[in-house]
């Protein structure tokens, strides 16, 4: 843990775990543009970090390995934006909402198609809903979120779910198991805009998802190993070192390889822990200049 983080100045802290797209199927577009999606999304027991305490003034501080490269300029920081939309609805609804110091621990590679910047804001909601001590509908954060970002609402639930529209509409998976993985990204942004420009749907025909969920690990990986994401092709089309990446793990034989979101990274579900941290060292020794994370999805509640 970071010195901040650990010296127990502040009020309290929320997790921004990792997003991992298991699967990615672009089912249509809408009319202002945007691509209607069919996901199934986990999240990651390895993230970023969050810290809020009342405050005079608000302020916004920064650490971990990425937060040297983060803008601390609330038009781009979703951490910031999220902090004024939600005061704005705070204010309507009569709360106080005063000041705040938050903390960013940035343990997440900017982006990276693990969705970090939309598990800050997602963060940034939670953390602050309860240092303000706010009641505010769960539909009207729920349209914040949204607002921010469209993966922002599935990281308000950080548990495994599928999400359909362009991710608002959300079903939970209770019974989603938990799987060790390794995160690996090349340390090169890819733009999530450009990638859905390159997207050529004649390449993709919509996959449709089992219409009864499986049931435990086997199951679960073989209905995974059935889907795809469709952002692949033309995400590996704008950055090549993503073919380099994805074959790099799959020499690590892992259950299955694939790249989440709109990339670069690339995750691979090992069968056990101890071969997911073999293959994460062996990674980080053939290119010690990537990002290299072993952890493990996190399971459904029931
Ligand atoms: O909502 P978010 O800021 O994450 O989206 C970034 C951009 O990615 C959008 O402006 C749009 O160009 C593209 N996008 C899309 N369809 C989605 C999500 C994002 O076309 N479902």
């Amino acid at each position: 843990m970071n010195a901040i983080l650990a010296a127990g100045d502040f009020d309290l802290s929320e997790e921004a775990p990792a997003k991992i797209n298991l699967a990615l199927h672009v089912t249509g577009r809408r009319a202002d543009g945007y691509h209607q999606l069919d996901m199934l999304v986990s999240f990651t027991r390895h993230g970023d970090r969050l810290a809020f305490r009342a405050a005079n003034h608000d302020e916004f501080s920064l650490s971990g390995r990425f937060g040297p490269l983060l803008s601390v300029e609330a038009g781009d920081n979703l951490v910031l934006k999220a902090r004024d939309l939600l005061r704005q609805a705070a204010h309507a609804a009569g709360f106080d909402a005063a000041g705040v110091h938050i903390h960013l621990e940035k343990n997440l590679p900017i982006a990276s198609g693990i969705g970090g910047g939309s598990a800050d804001a997602a963060a940034t909601l939670r953390g602050l809903m309860r240092l303000w001590q706010l009641d505010l509908p769960e539909e009207a954060v729920k349209a914040i979120a949204l607002k921010l970002g469209a993966d922002v609402p599935m990281c308000l639930a950080s548990r495994p779910l599928v999400a359909r529209g362009i991710g608002e509409a959300i079903e939970l998976l209770p019974a989603f198991p938990s799987f060790p993985v390794v995160l690996g990204n090349p340390l090169i942004g890819v733009s999530t805009p450009e990638v859905f420009r390159q997207l050529s749907r004649k390449d993709n025909p919509p996959l449709l998802f089992p219409s009864q969920m499986p049931q435990g690990q086997g199951e679960w990986i073989d209905t995974i190993k059935a889907l795809r994401n469709d952002l692949e092709p033309p995400a590996r089309s704008i950055c090549a070192e993503i073919a380099v990446l994805s074959g790099l793990i799959e020499s690590q034989a892992p259950i299955l390889t694939r790249m989440s979101g709109s990339g670069a990274t690339c995750f691979g579900i090992f069968a056990d822990t101890e071969q997911a941290k073999t293959a994460a060292a062996s990674l980080h020794r053939q290119r010690p200049d990537w990002y290299f994370q072993v952890t493990e999805t996190i399971a459904g509640e029931a």
